[in-house]
């Protein structure tokens, strides 16, 4: 029988409570909450009586089919529960944090993640997975950042799609498969002064042309299923909000999956101010468009009443519970319920490792390298490995399972760079701690880079330090690392910095100090080889910022799509006053969104435009413009270049940012080689969503600079003329 048959079929026979126990997910062992205890007895006990639709948090094979015995073989209809986890940048095989992953401006990274987490997961009994993050955010001191794929939303678009690709592929009943959930929707990157689960207040046009392109990339990806955010959007909270989960989500993009609440979202509606009690959290929820009730229990315990006072209704309390039914049979629930305990995936397999190792390297940014510092000459006899980073296997980022951490943590700098340069005496001094005041091991630290003929000091801040509820008011390098920095600095030898951080850091007070600078960020399970990799040369780099990197805290946010002023500040006039600028801080980031180096270097063509003039209606019907780019090699090794098409509507209805990222190739050029990258421009390119709230997008007509280069700073310019 189809599904749609099946699903009918089931709901005629559930009772209303079975009906809002689809909707109801707990959580299992991981819950330490208050009430802890009674998480993995709960949820058996609603299994049982067949009032349970879902399980968070659920670990390991042999538990999943247990709990799930229960729900198929002792509930009255045998309805299969459905187990999710938060596998967000792996397994067992930790890959880059997305952040990094993003930085390697190719999203095939984010697939051989997403399909490598899939099979690992699926193994293990887990169906669902609560990534990808794909807000969009221009915070870098929210500690989120390093989930998401940083502030751009055309490059976080190819990621989303990339990533519910390589978890989903074209069948979630496939033994290797999972479902995948785009999130947090909507806008919660925007959270005010970068504080986890603040107030948003966006424009509509803010909302539809930045935070959601890529939610509309995962939806046309086909996403089994979305996640509400917890922060409010123009003072409605996102899982009482209708206009989002309902009218953009499931009545423009026709999305037919699943609407999970985040973590007692539904109860927060209370605590916003926004529900008067438990039932009218309830009840907002399940009407504005939430699906299914993550651990807070309103629906469960409120629906009936709801019900039969008319506060719901029937119909969405039938489609509600007919889309959890639609993912189970997706998934294949009803006829595989359970997993083959024999065949789950224990450890990362030397593939998935290699594909990490890969992706690691590949996301690495090379953010200066003077003198051609770098890559290390592996002739040298001694190497000092200086800092707190460089001898830790806490490289792992921060969103890790625990066993995981525990039982395959990162590889480490020190080790991998003995193994690539096995003649080489390499000295270890830790210098500081990564957090906190103590001073004493930088002597040691100063001898050791004195002693050596080459210096690496790796430092940034830990997992710990970023993710979720790790926001951060000042971006520096945490405790007396900047310090270390400062005394290896006064020893006059000339040393490489590499970077582990989850965002951005400000960087400005030492960089200048320092002969090259590597940004590892959080590399996962591989990040010693990696880093080894990038700095010997193994690897050369090419990834480039996802972000923009602020010369201070104060900037923020200060990122590259940013609208005109009306006075904007002109590098050549620097000391008219009354423009948009800082009076005690340098214009401009640290360094710009799509920066990047390499060993090599690239010489970029003007765009060439295959016509100069287009008709707005012959773009409305679906009429291109092609852009080529000439790119060379002219350095003397072979290396990737990342060429980026940037966009700049001159004068529109809605203020235009300055640029918008509209493609992007990364390519890999031997020593002389040339090529031509080709672009292609759409109507979706070159138009933007104005205000009006029921969703109106407009090519308008009007000049439009279309620039090609190595980062948004590219100077490479064309002109399209829109009549
Ligand atoms: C996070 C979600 C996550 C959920 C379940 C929440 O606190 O915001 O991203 O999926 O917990 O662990």
């Amino acid at each position: 029988m189809p599904h749609e048959d099946r699903i009918k079929e089931l709901l005629g026979r559930m009772t209303t409570r079975e009906k809002l126990g689809q909707l109801q997910q707990l959580s299992w062992a991981w819950d330490t909450g208050p009430g802890a205890s009674a998480g993995t007895a709960q949820a058996e006990t609603a299994a049982r009586e067949g009032l349970l639709g879902s399980v968070l948090n659920v670990f390991g094979a042999a538990s999943g089919n247990a709990l799930q015995r229960i729900a198929v073989e002792e509930s009255r209809l045998g309805i299969p529960l459905v187990f999710g986890l938060d596998v967000i940048h792996g397994y067992w095989t930790t890959f880059p944090i997305p952040l990094a992953q993003a930085a390697a401006f190719d999203p095939a990274v984010a697939e051989a993640d997403g399909a490598t987490s899939a099979r690992e997961a699926r193994s293990n009994g887990v169906h669902w997975t609560f990534s990808p993050m794909i807000d969009v955010t221009r915070e870098p001191r929210w500690g989120r950042i390093a989930e998401s794929f940083g502030e751009d939303p055309y490059l976080t678009a190819r990621y989303a799609a990339a990533k519910i690709c390589g978890y989903e592929g074209h069948d979630l009943g496939s033994p290797d498969r999972i479902a995948a959930c785009a999130k947090h929707f909507a806008a919660y990157g925007g959270a005010e002064g970068g504080r986890d689960y603040n107030t948003v207040d966006v424009s509509e046009q803010r909302l539809r042309n930045t935070y959601l392109p890529p939610f509309q990339a995962a939806a046309d990806a086909g996403v089994a299923t979305f996640m509400a955010s917890f922060n409010t959007v123009s003072g409605v909270p996102a899982h009482g909000n209708a206009h989002l989960l309902t009218g953009i989500l499931k009545q423009q993009w026709d999305f037919g999956g699943v609407v999970v609440s985040d973590w007692a979202g539904v109860h927060e509606l209370l605590v916003h101010g926004y529900a008067a009690d438990a039932a009218d959290a309830g009840r907002l929820a399940l009407t504005s468009g939430v699906d299914m009730e993550m651990v807070s229990t309103s629906l469960a315990e409120h629906g009936e009443e709801l019900l039969s006072a008319g506060h719901i209704t029937q119909q969405r309390l039938d489609d509600a519970v007919a889309r959890v039914l639609r993912l189970k049979f997706r998934l294949g629930l009803f006829d595989r319920p359970y997993v083959d305990e024999g065949a789950a995936v224990a450890a990362p397999t030397a593939s998935a490792r290699s594909a990490a190792r890969e992706a690691a390297a590949r996301c690495m940014v090379l953010l200066k390298n003077d003198a051609a510092a770098l890559p290390l000459d592996l002739k040298a006899s001694t190497i000092a490995v200086i800092g707190p980073f460089a001898d830790s296997g806490d490289l792992l980022g921060a969103w890790v399972l625990p066993d995981a951490q525990r039982r395959f943590p990162s590889g480490t700098v020190v080790e991998a760079l003995q193994a690539a340069a096995p003649q080489a005496r390499i000295r270890h001094a830790r210098g500081v701690e990564a957090e906190g005041d103590a001073r004493d091991g930088i002597a040691e630290a100063v001898a050791a880079a004195r002693a050596a003929d080459a210096v690496v000091v790796v430092v940034g801040e830990p997992p710990a330090l970023s993710g979720e509820a790790a926001t951060r008011s000042g971006l520096g390098l945490p405790g007396a690392q900047e310090e270390l920095i400062a005394a290896v600095a006064a020893t006059g030898k000339p040393f490489t910095v590499v970077l582990v951080a989850g965002r951005p850091l400000t960087i400005g007070g030492w960089l200048d100090s320092a002969a090259a600078v590597v940004m590892a960020w959080h590399p996962g399970i591989e990040a010693g080889r990696a880093i080894a990799d990038v700095l010997t040369g193994a690897v050369n780099p090419g990834g480039k910022l996802p972000v923009t990197f602020p010369r201070s805290a104060g900037q923020v946010p200060v990122y590259y799509n940013r609208e005109n002023t009306g006075r904007p500040y002109d590098p050549a006039q620097p000391d008219v006053k009354y423009v948009s600028k800082y009076v005690d801080l340098a214009d401009g980031p640290q360094f710009p969104f799509g920066h990047g180096l390499s060993y090599t270097t690239f010489a970029t063509g003007e765009p060439q435009l295959s016509r100069d003039r287009i008709a707005a209606s012959a773009l409305r019907a679906g009429a291109t413009v092609d852009v080529t780019v000439a790119v060379r090699n002219t350095g003397s090794r072979a290396g990737d270049e990342v060429v980026q098409l940037y966009v700049h509507d001159l004068v529109a209805s809605i203020v235009q940012p300055v640029r918008r990222l509209r493609g992007f190739h990364r390519i890999t050029l031997a020593r002389g080689e040339s090529t031509v990258v080709r672009f292609t421009l759409a109507a979706a390119d070159l138009g933007f969503w104005t205000n009006d709230p029921t969703g109106e997008f407009v090519v308008e007509p009007g000049a439009v600079d279309v620039y090609a280069g190595t980062s948004s700073s590219a100077e490479g310019r064309s002109r399209l003329m829109i009549t």
